[in-house]
């Protein structure tokens, strides 16, 4: 089985045999972040353009060590020093840096829909590495192949999405991702940053925290987006973590087991309490592991690898 499209744009419309497909290859290919020499020469000859036009440190780091370790090459463009100062559109950037012959572009971009723009007019594999608030698909695949390392399945987990859903990436394709694979989602936080209808997707909509951390078998806790408070969106950073924050008191009072996960970068003590980011529910540091290996996977298989990774000697 290979991957229907050659770009990887967002979870919507990504059937669940295709989402087994990728988390089975990174699974096989975590492996390679183990050895001694962790590189293989699978991409060798391929090449990469990052380009990154809003901050990052996971995802940008961690596609960056995915294609080492897959031997493709990268190339790293920063919008600071580039000729966008000048003016240049994003539309010409790109089509310059196509035209040195790569074939991948990785793209983080604070508009939504960026990467389906860029689809139209290159020939390149795009990858949508967050686009605005619309989706970050590689977060969601890290995110479930995360679950289904702790749990074996994710058919049937109960998980709860804590925060901002409103204006998050991570939250849209986990959403999408999770009822693909058959997940029961549930979605937390203040009525303003709550999408108006949102339980058409499927989600149950969890007013009160002390109902999500009872019912959850896994929360996955957003970051608040420090930004949005000025806008009104919610009173005060003392009032989100006393009605919504994860703290070891809420955990304790619930009595039995339950995941905790961030996407990072984390506002400790705000939304997440340390004891809690750091402690024995939590598989954060786990989803960050996972995020090279998911990535490896997705670039082998968007240059058109296989189920089985094939005719290779790996070693
Ligand atoms: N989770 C995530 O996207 O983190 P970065 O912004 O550091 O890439």
């Amino acid at each position: 089985m290979q991957l229907k499209s050659h770009h990887l744009l967002g979870l919507e419309g990504v059937s669940r045999d295709e989402i087994t497909l990728i988390l089975d290859t990174a699974f096989t290919l975590r492996e390679i972040l183990d050895r001694p020499i962790p590189k293989v020469p699978t991409l060798r000859g391929k090449t990469v353009a990052n380009l990154f036009y809003e901050p990052s440190t996971r995802t940008r780091f961690s596609f960056e060590l995915a294609e080492k370790r897959l031997s493709a090459d990268s190339i790293n463009f920063s919008s600071a020093t580039s000729s966008t100062k000048k003016g240049e559109t994003l539309k010409d950037t790109l089509r310059n840096i196509e035209a040195m012959r790569i074939d991948f572009v990785v793209i983080r971009h604070a508009s939504a829909g960026t990467p389906h723009f860029l689809a139209q007019y290159l020939d390149s594999s795009i990858i949508n590495a967050g686009d605005g608030a619309h989706e970050h698909p590689t977060q969601g695949l890290l995110d479930m192949m995360t679950l289904r390392e702790k749990f074996g399945k994710l058919e049937g987990l109960n998980v709860v999405i804590v925060g901002d859903i409103e204006h998050s990436r991570v939250a849209r394709s986990n959403i999408h991702g999770l009822l693909a694979m058959g997940a029961r989602v549930g979605i937390c936080g203040p009525a303003t940053l709550i999408p108006r209808e949102i339980e058409k997707m499927g989600v149950t909509v969890y007013p009160h925290i002390e109902d999500a951390v009872a019912e959850a078998d896994v929360l996955n806790v957003l970051r608040i987006q420090l930004e949005r408070q000025k806008s009104g969106l919610f009173p005060s950073l003392r009032e989100y973590r006393a009605l919504f924050g994860i703290t070891r008191e809420r955990l304790d009072r619930r009595g039995r087991d339950i995941t905790i996960m961030h996407p990072g970068p984390m506002n400790r003590g705000i939304e997440i309490d340390s004891e809690v980011a750091d402690g024995d529910y939590s598989v954060i540091l786990h989803q960050v592991t996972n995020g090279v290996a998911v990535r490896m996977a997705v670039l082998y298989l968007l240059a058109g690898g296989k189920s089985k990774l094939e005719g290779e000697d790996n070693g």
